[in-house]
Order: C-alpha cells, then structure tokens, then sequence
C-alpha cells in the first residue's frame, strides 16, 4: 500500500494495537441540529482528547474545530439529503479531494446505499471518490448507510455493503454491528469500524456493542450519540477507550463510567 495511504490510516489506527476511537460528529449533514449536538463546538470540544480521529463535515470543522487541534480528521464528503426530503439515499460528493487536501484530512468518508434506489449512483461516487483521493495518499472511508431503514442491519446485508465497498478499493468501513457479525468481517478484507447507531436502552448496552464488535473482529469504532447524548459524555467516551484500547470488560468499563460519573458530580458535568 501506498506510504501516504499507509501514513494516513496509522494517524487514525493506532499503530501499537490497530485499532481506533473515532468521534462521530457528522449528523447534521442531513439531521440538522440534532439533540445535543446544537452547538457542535461545545460539544466536540470536551471529548476531542479521548478520540483518535474525528469525523465531520468541512463546515463543521471549520467553524468549530480549532485549526491548532492535533486530532486526525476523517471528512465526510458525501451528502445533499436530508431527513426532510424524498430520499435518504440520493447522495452526491460534496467536497472535493483538493478541499480535503487543503483541510489536512487523514481520510475522507462518503455513504453508500446498497439495495436503494440509488445503489448505483453512491457506488458510482465510492468509486469516483477512491480513484480521486488514492493518488494524493489519502484514504476513503465507505459508509454503509441504511438511511431509515434500520431493519436492514443484518448480516446478510451489511456482509454484502461492506464486501462491495472494498470491492471498489475502500480504505476502510464502517457498518453496523449484528448478529453473526463474523461473518461481514470474514467477508471484507478491509478493516471495519462500527456506528452506535441510536442511543441504546443503558450504558451496558453500549459497553456490550463496544466489546462485541471488536471480539467480533472490528478494529474499532465510529461513534457519536451513544457518546455525545449521554447525561456524562467525558465518562462515557473514556469508559470505551478503556475497552478499545485498555482491553477492559463492559463490566469494567462500566465501574470506569460510574467512577468518573461520581467524580465529577462534585465538579459540574463530564
Ligand atoms: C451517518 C454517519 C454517522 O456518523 C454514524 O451513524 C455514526 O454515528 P452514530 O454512532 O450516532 O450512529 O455516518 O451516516
């Protein structure tokens, strides 16, 4: 592999264990203010310590981000729906490689909708966007969107998105974690990274989906309002660092998030 492809991916994959904590912060590209992420600056900037790279759009970071953070970023250059419109699916590139060279990006990320009416158009971009990006070294991360159908998160479905995304030469995934999970990552040869998705009943749920997916072979995670809606956003992050990189149980990471949740109580919200 190319050595600023390679350079890149191990600013995101933390070269002593691969594996990685990505801050996910890209939702009101289509869902607008959403539910704690109003005012991304507040925010993003509590937790940008405990992540290794974070994934948003330009506009975001631009106007959010303080240019002297260290943090790898992982743009997202597809959009153009919203949770308003006809369909989730009907996505084009929306920021350019050169745009991604000039923001310092260590990946850029794009969705695809496999199974959506707009299957072709997304692969078409994945496509487009990997033959743009790999000559400037930088690397693509595909998405493997459901738009609002949630129901279609199994492993039948999500092993054939991630499989045709490599296929096309992704960098890297991101999916969902399921039942048989095993089975999407025997299927793609590319690392994969999971999503939250939205919040779970309680924070061993998390904790639970945070271990499982990287027993299950994930080298790490992509996640945002399991993290950034919690009542304790700081806790929660560091209590699945533990687990990504500390190789803490959910039931030791979860003593962690109690402990740092009881800590702070004296000292306004973490
Ligand atoms: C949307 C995205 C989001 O970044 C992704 O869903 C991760 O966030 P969450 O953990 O909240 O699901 O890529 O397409």
């Amino acid at each position: 592999m190319d050595w600023g492809i390679r350079n890149r991916l191990s600013r995101i994959f933390q070269p002593q264990d691969g594996r990685t904590l990505m801050l996910a912060v890209d939702h009101g590209y289509f869902l607008g203010p959403t539910t704690r992420l109003e005012d991304p600056r507040k925010t993003i900037t509590p937790l940008l310590p405990y992540a290794d790279a974070i994934m948003l759009t330009r506009g975001i970071l631009q106007t959010c981000v303080d240019p002297t953070a260290t943090v790898p970023v992982v743009l997202r250059v597809s959009g153009g729906a919203t949770i308003v419109g006809r369909d989730l699916a009907n996505e084009t590139i929306t920021t350019s490689v050169r745009d991604a060279v000039r923001l310092n990006a260590s990946a850029v990320a794009l969705s695809i909708f496999v199974g959506s009416d707009y299957e072709h158009q997304t692969l078409a971009n994945l496509a487009r966007l990997i033959d743009e990006a790999t000559p400037y070294g930088i690397p693509v991360l595909a998405v493997t969107a459901v738009g609002k159908e949630l129901e279609k998160r199994d492993a039948r479905y999500l092993a054939l998105a991630c499989r045709v995304a490599a296929e096309l030469g992704a960098h890297f995934v991101k999916t969902y974690y399921c039942e048989d999970f095993e089975k999407v990552v025997g299927g793609c040869p590319v690392p994969i990274v999971i999503a939250g998705g939205p919040k779970l009943e309680s924070d061993m749920d998390v904790l639970r989906l945070a271990y499982d997916a990287l027993q299950g072979g994930a080298a790490g995670l992509d996640m945002g309002r399991n993290i950034w809606q919690h009542d304790h956003p700081v806790a929660m992050i560091r209590a699945i660092r533990a687990i990504v990189h500390e190789g803490a149980t959910p039931r030791q990471a979860y003593e962690l998030l109690q402990d740092l949740t009881q800590a702070s109580a004296s000292v306004g919200r973490v």
